[in-house]
């Protein structure tokens, strides 16, 4: 499929239903979404509390970027492609770790300040400007504690991103929590169909037994108020009311763009966790969070890579990537207040089944409905318009960002011909 394709197909499609087969599987397709989507957007790396001294870092690859996320002298979260400026080694292969002053590259020792400055190398002659070969930078912001890069040269604004979800954030003081707990699976399915599948709980009765006991399946949980959803609005609307009374904010909030989305949700009945009694899986709160009144989840999403849980005693998140165009990966970290301690204030089991269990179970469904639109026979089916909201905000979101950048490019090459 040509850009020229993709364009074609795009504009022709039948609006809220699900995407040619092409867009799920195929090689060039995927091209498209990496050169499109994932190097040009804000991409969720991870949190703020892994870094948190001057030379911590972690690494991860967006696509053939391979990235270095680390914290400066200064306290400031940096990023920087993780390639050395002599003959292009991996500068850093662990996953995290720190480095103390300086990363020195292991093959022929050129070493880089925690800016990224070219510090020191050896034999390169009188005339070698260092200042020319320091790390290339990476866009990096951070919010609330969670960090996003951009490989992108000119990255997209953030500031309105920011001034919408800090508010919700900041009650939590995510910035000094700490991963309790994480793991990475690989999931057979394009990033879209996982993305897709998180989008609806449409899945949920019939899939998520663990979930379903503290979650609400109602559309108003995965796509904000929807017309036609007769759950119960009002309850949630004096929740959300009774919270931002007193200062946590919970107001539905969704981008422009559909890009990004938040508010706060209730439980189910007295549920106050996501575990599966619904009692708090760790004993402490996270920031100012209340100690024993229910303030739910706030659900965060922002396309294409992450959606987040946040309730009173533990935070969620998600970072999916695309491997290939049939493969993603999907980073799951449990975050607990800082000072809490394993085996008094919480166990892991409590703490992690719930997601574990529902983590396999979307999985399972997502590797299914790619082997089914691998069918010649597959065509593109009707989303549900009361449960499949949040589905069809995204794929308007991914369709529309990319009718645009493929557009604004075609017209680029016309106007150069
Ligand atoms: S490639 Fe890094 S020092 Fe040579
Ligand atoms: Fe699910």
């Amino acid at each position: 499929m040509t850009p020229a394709d993709a364009l074609r197909t795009l504009r022709a499609r039948r609006r809220n239903y699900s995407l040619a087969q092409p867009f799920y599987h195929s090689a060039e397709a995927y091209k498209l979404d990496l050169a499109n989507i994932f190097y040009r957007d804000w991409i969720f790396a991870g949190h703020d509390c892994e870094i948190a001294n001057p030379g911590d870092y972690f690494t991860f690859s967006i696509g053939d970027y391979a990235i270095i996320v680390n914290r400066d002298e200064a306290g400031r979260v940096r990023a920087h492609h993780n390639s050395c400026r002599h003959r292009g080694y991996k500068l850093c292969d662990a996953a995290k770790g720190n480095v103390k002053r300086r990363f020195v590259c292991p093959y022929h020792q050129w070493s880089y300040d925690l800016d990224g400055n070219l510090a020191r190398t050896r034999g390169m002659g009188d005339d070698f400007d260092a200042s020319k070969f320091g790390l290339k930078p990476v866009h990096a912001e951070s919010v609330g504690g969670w960090i996003f890069v951009c490989v992108a040269d000119t990255a997209p604004d953030f500031a309105a991103f920011r001034a919408t979800i800090e508010p919700y954030f900041a009650p939590y003081d995510l910035t000094n929590a700490k991963v309790a707990f994480e793991y990475r699976i690989v999931e057979k399915g394009n990033w879209k169909l996982v993305m897709e599948n998180n989008r609806e709980c449409y899945h949920c009765s019939g899939s998520h037994p663990e979930l379903c006991r503290v979650f609400p399946e109602a559309p108003v949980a995965t796509a904000g108020p929807v017309a036609g959803d007769d759950s119960d609005t009002g309850h949630i609307a004096d929740f959300v009311a009774h919270w931002e009374a007193k200062g946590l904010p919970g107001q539905f909030k969704i981008a422009d763009n559909n890009q990004y989305r938040i508010m706060r949700m209730p439980f189910l009945g007295e549920a106050r966790s996501m575990t599966m009694s619904g009692e708090p899986a760790v004993t402490k709160r996270l920031g100012r969070a209340p100690a024993t009144e229910n303030c739910g989840d706030v659900l965060l999403y922002h396309y294409p890579s992450t959606w987040n849980h946040v309730t009173a005693d533990h935070a969620l998140s998600f970072r999916c990537l695309p491997l290939s165009a049939t493969e993603t990966e999907l980073t799951t970290k449990w975050l607990v207040p800082k000072d809490a301690v394993e085996g008094r204030d919480y166990d892991l089991q409590t703490l992690t089944e719930v997601w574990k269990a529902t983590n396999a179970q979307d999985m399972a469904l997502v590797e299914r409905n790619a082997e089914g639109i691998r069918s010649p026979a597959y065509e593109p089916g009707p989303y549900s318009p009361i449960h499949e909201t949040g589905v069809i905000q995204f794929v308007d979101w991914y369709c529309g960002s990319l009718v645009e950048r493929l557009g604004g490019r075609t017209k680029k090459l016309q106007a150069a011909e």
